[in-house]
This record gives structure tokens, C-alpha cells and sequence, in this order.
């Protein structure tokens, strides 16, 4: 069994090597490794050879490699240290069991009325009006502002965030707990992630439920800032069970210009009415084309975002804001294909800045308390 790295630290070198690896983090945890037990001895010897003994959550971890080259280069800076040797182990039944109650203590679910992680459900009336692809973009746009952003694809059925973010990777799994990967720093969970090449998801609504359940309970997010929900289109059994499981999200709606659209959208925003959910506003997609002769198409109409916005606000007796009109720009598609949102890779464009802004007000937003206990108890 290794010792606990602080018996280890017999000289000042040793001491600032450990010193260093506090400012190792585990890529999936986000939290030093230091924290988490994964340092299981330091030492330095006389020449300056050190020696690091690092404990990997679960054997065949897929970061092992990051995990080991970060280690070496925080040794190697350290003060008194010619050459670094890392030993990787596994760590033992009893020193996982020890990590997951720490990480459980330390993070507050979503699902507990005090949390203070906003929850933002990207819902639509219709399919392919950009719910997926506004969602990785907002998420990647709050990530760069340095806010801690999770997503979740609960679009079983038609899951593309995985695609949109350009993650390969797996989960990883210390036990029932999952590891979500981290794409352009968002952590982001699918069940695209869980099945065969393209292999469909034929379930129904209580195996969805559960589905959904299950990311919330079983995968480790740690807190939040901002929790991401991409949802299918229409009013299907996910939009309420998000609305059940996660009683303090609130609804971002999504549609075209087309006053068609925005009428079937409504449908999608109204379902708060009946969920006690909050609805934290509109945005227009696909608004406008700026052309090469510097003129402007509007190929889907116009008005459509405000009339959703007037309309929801009249049905739901609150102000529903039109957050922001999209443009349309093939560099947000392209941005998707590369699994490259296009607020990264090309963050000055028109579309980029519009989706920059929705991303700030929507997190600068004071947090609703519909469907939230308010920890008050009347005297
Ligand atoms: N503003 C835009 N400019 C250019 N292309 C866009 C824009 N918004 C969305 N698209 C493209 O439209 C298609 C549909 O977008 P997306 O998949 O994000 O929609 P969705 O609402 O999530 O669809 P679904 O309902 O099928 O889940 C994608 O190919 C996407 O790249
Ligand atoms: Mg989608």
C-alpha cells in the first residue's frame, strides 16, 4: 500500500516538490491532486533524482498520459530536482472509497433547493433550429469567461452535443461514479457516449426518465456555475422530466424568424405554465444572411422572435425577453462539424458576438425562484 505522501517528506526538497504538485489537477475532478489522494509518495534524493508515486483513480484511466506528463513538468521546475521519476499505481477499493465520500461532501447537487448552480434548458417547438448548437456555444462562450459550465445532451434520442464539442472520449467510471469528459472546458455528459457507433436509443418515456436521472445522480459535475440542458424538440416526456427532476431550471427558447415557427415554439415555452418553470427568455436563430455585396437576405421571414417572446409573455402573465437574434453564417456549422464551437474559432464574427452576449446575460441574470424553497420559515 503506499504511504501517505506526507510521512514521505523527509527534506525542503521533498517539501517543495509536494508543494508543486499541489498545482497538478486531475483532469476530470478539476482539484489538485494532492486533494484527491493521488500522490501516494515524494521523494528527493541527494543528486536531485525525485521520484513521484502517483495513484490513478481506475487502471487504464484514458488521462494517465496528461496526469503523468503534468507531474513530471511541475517536478521538474522544482528547485533541488535534476531528473523525475513517476510511478503509476491504481488506487485500492478503500483509497477510491475514501475519494468518492470526499467528492460527495463537496459538491451540492443541482437537485437540492439551496443550489446555486443556474440551470438553463434549451427547448424549441420545432427540430433543426439551432437548440444544440446554441447550446455548445453558450456553454463554450461562459467557460471562456471563466465561469464552470456543464452540459447535458438530454436529447436521447437524437444526442449531437458529443459531435458539436468534438469528444472522442469516453466517461470514465470510478465505480457507479461517472467522469464527465471536458471539452473547450465544459464538462459534458450524452448518452452518445454510452452506445455502439451510431446505434439508436429506442426507448420510452420511463427509460429516459431514468436516463436523465441517472446524469444527474451518478455523474460527477462537481459545482457549477452553469448547468446546460439540450433538450429534444417539442413538449415530449424529457421536456417534463427535466421540468421534475430539475424543478429550478428554466427554459431558454429557440426558434426562426417564421411566425410559423415561433407559433409551435410557443407550445414548447407554455409547457412552464404547467411546470411552475421559469422562462428565462427567447432567442431568434437564423435570423438574417449578411451577403458578399454587403446586403442582408432574411431567407426564414422576420418577427418571429418578438412575437414568440409577446406571445409567452402574454400566456404566462410575466415579461419574457427576446435575448438575441442569430445570423445565419456557415462558420457555425463548420464550427460544429470540427467540434470546434464557432464563439472559438472565430469569436469576433457577428454570430460569435450575439451568442456572447445571450451567454453573459443570461449568466449575469438574477437567479428565479420559481419552483425553489426559500429556506425561510414563517414565524
Ligand atoms: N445561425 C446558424 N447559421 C448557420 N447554420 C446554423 C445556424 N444555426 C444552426 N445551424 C445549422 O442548422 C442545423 C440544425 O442545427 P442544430 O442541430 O443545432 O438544431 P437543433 O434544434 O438542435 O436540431 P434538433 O431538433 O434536430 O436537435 C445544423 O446543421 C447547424 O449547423
Ligand atoms: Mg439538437
Amino acid at each position: 500500500m503506499a504511504e501517505s505522501p506526507r510521512s514521505d517528506v523527509g527534506s525542503p526538497a521533498a517539501a517543495r516538490l509536494l508543494a508543486a504538485l499541489g498545482g497538478v489537477q486531475d483532469p476530470e475532478l478539476r482539484r489538485p491532486i494532492t486533494e484527491l489522494g493521488m500522490v501516494g509518495s515524494v521523494s528527493v534524493d541527494d543528486d536531485g533524482a525525485a521520484r513521484v508515486a502517483i495513484l490513478l483513480t481506475i487502471s487504464g484511466c484514458p488521462l494517465r498520459g496528461t496526469i503523468v506528463d503534468d507531474v513530471t513538468a511541475a517536478a521538474t521546475a522544482v528547485e533541488g530536482v535534476a531528473s523525475v521519476a513517476v510511478d503509476v499505481g491504481v488506487m485500492t477499493p478503500e483509497q477510491r472509497s475514501e475519494l468518492k465520500a470526499g467528492l460527495k461532501k463537496r459538491t451540492a447537487p443541482f437537485t437540492e433547493p439551496g443550489s446555486l448552480t443556474r440551470i438553463v434548458a434549451v427547448a424549441s417547438g420545432k427540430g433543426g433550429v439551432g437548440k444544440s448548437s446554441l447550446t455548445v456555444n453558450l456553454a463554450c462562450a461562459m467557460a471562456a469567461d471563466g465561469l464552470r459550465v456543464g452540459i447535458i445532451d438530454a436529447d436521447v434520442h437524437g444526442f449531437s452535443v458529443p459531435g458539436l464539442m468534438g469528444i472522442t472520449q469516453a466517461p470514465t467510471r470510478v465505480d457507479e461514479l461517472i467522469l464527465p469528459p471536458v471539452a473547450h472546458g465544459v464538462k459534458v455528459i450524452s448518452i452518445g457516449m454510452f452506445v455502439d457507433g451510431n446505434q439508436p436509443v429506442v426507448w420510452r418515456g420511463p427509460m429516459l426518465h431514468r436516463a436523465l436521472e441517472q446524469f444527474l445522480t451518478d455523474v460527477h459535475f462537481g459545482d457549477l456555475d452553469v448547468l446546460l440542458l439540450d433538450l429534444p424538440p417539442g413538449t415530449g416526456d424529457i421536456a417534463i422530466s427535466v421540468s421534475q427532476l430539475l424543478p429550478g431550471s428554466g427554459l431558454l427558447v429557440v426558434t426562426t424568424p417564421q411566425s410559423a415557427a415561433a407559433e409551435v415554439a410557443e407550445r414548447a415555452g407554455a409547457v412552464a405554465k404547467q411546470t411552475g418553470q421559469e422562462v428565462l427568455g427567447v432567442v431568434e436563430n437564423m435570423s438574417w444572411m449578411d451577403l458578399p455585396d454587403g446586403g442582408r437576405m432574411e431567407p426564414f421571414g422576420s418577427g418571429g422572435g418578438e412575437l414568440l417572446a409577446a406571445r409567452l409573455s402574454k400566456t404566462l402573465g410575466v415579461d419574457v425577453g427576446l435575448l438575441g437574434r442569430i445570423p445565419l453564417d456557415p462558420r457555425l456549422r463548420e464550427g460544429g462539424d470540427s467540434g470546434r464551437p464557432v464563439v472559438l474559432a472565430a469569436p469576433e464574427s457577428a454570430v460569435s458576438l450575439e451568442i456572447r452576449r445571450i451567454a453573459r446575460t443570461l449568466s449575469r441574470r438574477p437567479r428565479g425562484l420559481a419552483g425553489r424553497s426559500l429556506g425561510v420559515t414563517p414565524a
